[in-house]
């Protein structure tokens, strides 16, 4: 039986929301999270060692400190580069857990002039990408130098939100499930955003709602080689793009009315996804391979001619 009065302790559901930020921290730090988040999470996963590779004003560590973990915050503007620097190395053990909160859409800027600390334009601060395929890659290096300091059956995780600008939504949170493995992702929790400085904009004429939210990420490591992590990654990354071969070419062929020769369907392919060829010299013959792999999806008519099955 559930006692109702009982205090709750932990994430009630993947939805949270803390209007109030809680004292923790420095609220004047661009882009501070709430205290509430971190409270309610160390309540849920009991680490007896956290670590923050990006610290900022200190939320995170104020909380683990008066809750009696050991914690440890590390940041760019003490020299600490969360991309290239071992974060196991800098704290000297494994941690329980580790949660990063990336500068995520460069709308706040850290080490550049004029901005949060700094006065330079680092390539190292994650607020100063030259674009997204930067920030994606940079981070899958994060999140990897996590889960590498996280012991065995620990959690490693990242605080992110969305991000649209011209027209251009990204979902940075997509990019980073897609680069990790699988099968450690322990949680997605959504947690309504307060007190942006987007609340302050006129939405009236907006086609879309405003974004209101970020995700925060949990995985959970499991006990596996560094070598079989890195196959499991690469396979999965091999699979999502054979998958996506497969569909360009159903979809193509769908489009020539179901039956084409050889010669119209590269033609079509080539019109249709450039940025595909691009990466692929050999494009033509893995348009065959992927003919010939799928007989449940397409079907040799003559010699050169190929339909959907
Ligand atoms: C959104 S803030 C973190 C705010 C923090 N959660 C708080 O509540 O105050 C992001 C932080 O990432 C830091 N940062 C940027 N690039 C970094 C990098 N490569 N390595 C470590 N920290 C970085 C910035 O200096 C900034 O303090």
């Amino acid at each position: 039986m559930t006692n109702k009065n009982a205090k709750r302790t932990g994430m009630a559901s993947s939805v949270v929301s803390y209007p109030d930020r809680g004292p923790w921290g420095n609220s004047k730090w661009r882009g501070n999270a709430s205290g509430h988040l971190y409270r309610e999470l160390f309540e849920q996963v009991k680490p007896k060692v956290f670590v923050d590779p990006m610290v900022g004003g200190g939320t995170s560590i104020e909380v683990a400190q008066e809750m009696g973990i050991e914690a440890y915050g590390l940041d760019l503007f003490e020299g600490f580069d969360a991309v290239s620097d071992d974060i196991l190395t800098k704290v000297g053990k494994h941690a329980d857990l580790i949660v990063s909160h990336a500068p995520y859409s460069g709308m706040i800027k850290y080490a550049a002039p004029g901005g949060m600390w700094g006065d330079k334009n680092d390539p190292a601060d994650l607020s100063q990408c030259i674009d997204d395929a930067d920030f994606h890659e940079k981070m899958q290096m994060v999140l990897l130098n996590q889960r590498r300091a996280t012991r065995p059956g620990g959690y490693y995780g990242t605080l992110i939100g969305d991000w649209r600008r011209g027209g251009k939504y990204t979902c940075y949170m997509a990019e980073m499930l897609a680069r990790m493995p699988s099968n450690e992702l322990a949680a997605v929790i959504i947690k309504t955003q307060h007190n942006c400085v987007s609340d302050f904009k006129s939405y009236g004429a907006m086609k879309m709602p405003r974004i209101q939210h970020e995700y925060l990420c949990l995985w959970e490591k499991r006990s596996v080689s560094a070598v079989v992590l890195l196959s499991t990654i690469v396979k999965e990354g091999q699979q999502r793009v054979s998958g996506t071969w497969k569909n360009i070419v159903r979809l193509v062929l769908q489009a020539l009315g179901g039956v084409a020769p050889l010669e119209k369907l590269y033609a079509a392919i080539a019109a249709a996804a450039p940025e595909q060829l691009k990466t692929n010299q050999h494009w033509r013959a893995k348009v065959r391979q992927t003919l010939q792999l799928h007989a449940d999806i397409f079907q040799r008519k003559q010699e050169g001619v190929w339909a959907v099955a």
